[in-house]
């Protein structure tokens, strides 16, 4: 009998033994000289009419008290430039294609008003306009990616606006510009020729689309002949494959310089879930949806491999994010939510998923910067704060332009009734510097993580880590604890023999920097 009960014992500890052997995911970092740069464009941003992203986000006009810059805030400008933000879209959006911008230049009191279809159906003074978003661009040191319209819009009136922002000789548009204050042009590098023109764009076909997109394309000269303007199709609507094919399929390559995809992170369209009273079941669901991303970029991806080899063209995902239920009590319209730890791991594991494809997607636009869905910022009158969204980007900042490096590694599963999901989320890059940065999500909301990776072939040898994480995972920042949510340093890793161990507590984002 006794002797048994050691036996059995000896079992059990074996058995924990072999469990806690398997928790450790062994992680390989492939140091290759062809892989790819993390183009930065990957952490773009938007920022359309809608709600309170512009009026009363961004902008608040020049006679307002809170410190503002030709009626952009100061404090959003701050906070951008330090998330190094790499490029803004606008106006839209669904927006994009109701918006003609000649109604947006010149005197502003003289401006006419357009009532915002899409949005609420709010009457809008169009005080905000090229202007105003060129030069806050610059401000921040950041790309514009233009909308064009071509729903309700005409290739006259893109063609126009490419010549009044960008064309620096005589022109009647480069006139009308100098006549408005700007002399020098923009020059504005992306332009989107429509949005969601299956959609809201104008309801085409792809067949439809891309007649339409050559013609629009034809038009807007890239006017300085430096070879300097991207243009970008709108792309499908998640999982439409067919689209990605007639786009590349019917557009000749050298007029074509990225194909979009919208993808939202959404449990269900017609019950979206509270943004931050949900369940664990509400989790997984949204974390299943967001991370269908793989999925969407791999299948676009190798259509556009077919037509597109040598992968000139990219995949814009220049849509994506959380999209949940508006916060109780504000406009329907406005697509108003907050931000929780939910949102962090969602943003962790979707740019992973981006520098892992770096290849081919070389530009993302979380959708929205200020006060609309997945923002990083959001504010209440003269009150701004950041979203643990924001902290994710700014960790994250320090992935672009580096030197993807490969990552092989088969993930543990986070299992919730039944269902499972990859729990462990991993991306890795090499700067100019040679420093390395590794980014790691652990998804699982109830068990830790350990991961192994051998880092001694890197010729780093010191590494300093940081962390996002909360108590809990419904948690966020409010207006009165602004700071609920933000980065430590993380020290839940050892160097033994350049082999790193790194334990990774549940839903949170960690980055490790090695030098
Ligand atoms: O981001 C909100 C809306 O979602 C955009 O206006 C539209 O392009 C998409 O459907």
């Amino acid at each position: 009998m006794k002797k048994s009960l050691v036996v059995l014992f000896a079992l059990t500890l074996c058995s924990s033994f072999v469990l806690a052997q398997n928790k450790v995911t062994v992680v390989t970092l492939q140091n290759t000289k062809e892989s790819p740069t993390i183009s930065k464009h990957i952490y773009g941003h938007f920022a359309e009419h809608l709600g309170r992203s512009i009026y009363g986000g961004f902008f608040v006009g020049d006679t307002s008290k809170i410190p503002n810059t030709n009626g952009v805030r100061n404090d959003i400008i701050k906070a951008l430039k330090e998330l190094q933000i790499p490029n803004l879209r606008w106006p839209g959006g669904c927006f994009a294609d109701t918006y003609h911008w000649k109604d947006g230049i010149g005197p502003k009191e003289q401006r006419p008003t357009i009532v915002n279809k899409w949005w609420g159906g709010t009457t809008e003074d169009n005080s905000f306009g090229t202007h105003d978003f060129l030069n806050l661009c610059e401000a921040l040191g950041a790309e514009p990616y233009l909308s064009g319209n071509v729903g309700s819009g005409t290739v006259q009136e893109l063609a126009d606006w490419v010549q009044y922002t960008n064309f620096s000789g005589k022109s009647p548009m480069s006139d009308l510009r100098q006549k408005n204050g700007r002399t020098a042009p923009w020059k504005v590098k992306f332009w989107g020729i429509g949005n969601e023109a299956w959609g809201c764009g104008g309801n085409m076909t792809a067949e439809y689309y891309a007649g339409e997109y050559r013609k629009y394309a034809t038009f807007m000269s890239d006017w300085e002949n430096t070879g300097g303007i991207t243009r970008i199709a709108s792309g499908s609507n998640s999982a439409d494959y067919n689209w990605t094919e007639v786009l590349m399929k019917n557009i000749p390559l050298n007029m074509l310089g990225g194909v979009g995809v919208h993808h939202y992170a959404v449990i269900d369209w017609n019950k979206k879930g509270d943004g931050v009273d949900f369940t664990e079941n509400q989790y997984f669901q949204t974390m299943k949806s967001a991370l269908k991303m793989e999925e969407l970029v791999t299948k676009h991806g190798a259509i556009m491999d077919k037509y597109d080899p040598e992968k000139k063209v990219a995949i814009m995902v220049d849509e994506w994010g959380a999209w949940y239920e508006v916060e109780k009590g504000t406009n329907p319209g406005f697509l108003y939510q907050q931000n929780t730890m939910r949102d962090a791991v969602l943003a962790g594991a979707t740019l992973n998923i981006f520098n892992n494809h770096a290849d081919r997607v070389r530009m993302a636009n979380l959708a929205q910067c200020v006060n609309v869905l997945q923002a990083v910022i959001l504010t209440d009158k003269a009150k701004m704060i950041v979203t643990p969204t924001y902290h994710v980007m700014k960790m994250y900042s320090v992935h672009q332009e580096a030197k993807l490096i490969p990552v092989t590694f088969q993930s543990p599963n986070y299992t919730f009734n039944g269902e499972t999901l990859p729990a462990v989320s991993v991306s890795a890059s090499k700067n100019n510097n040679g420093t390395i940065h590794i980014s790691l999500v652990n998804l699982d909301t109830k068990n830790k993580n350990t991961i192994e990776i051998a880092v001694n072939e890197l010729g780093v040898k010191n590494f300093t880590g940081t962390i996002l994480s909360s108590a809990k995972l419904q948690d966020y920042n409010s207006f009165d604890t602004p700071n609920k949510i933000t980065t430590n340093t993380f020290k839940g890793f050892e160097n033994k023999n350049g082999k790193l161990q790194i334990t990774i507590p549940p839903f949170a984002v960690v980055v490790l920097e090695g030098k």
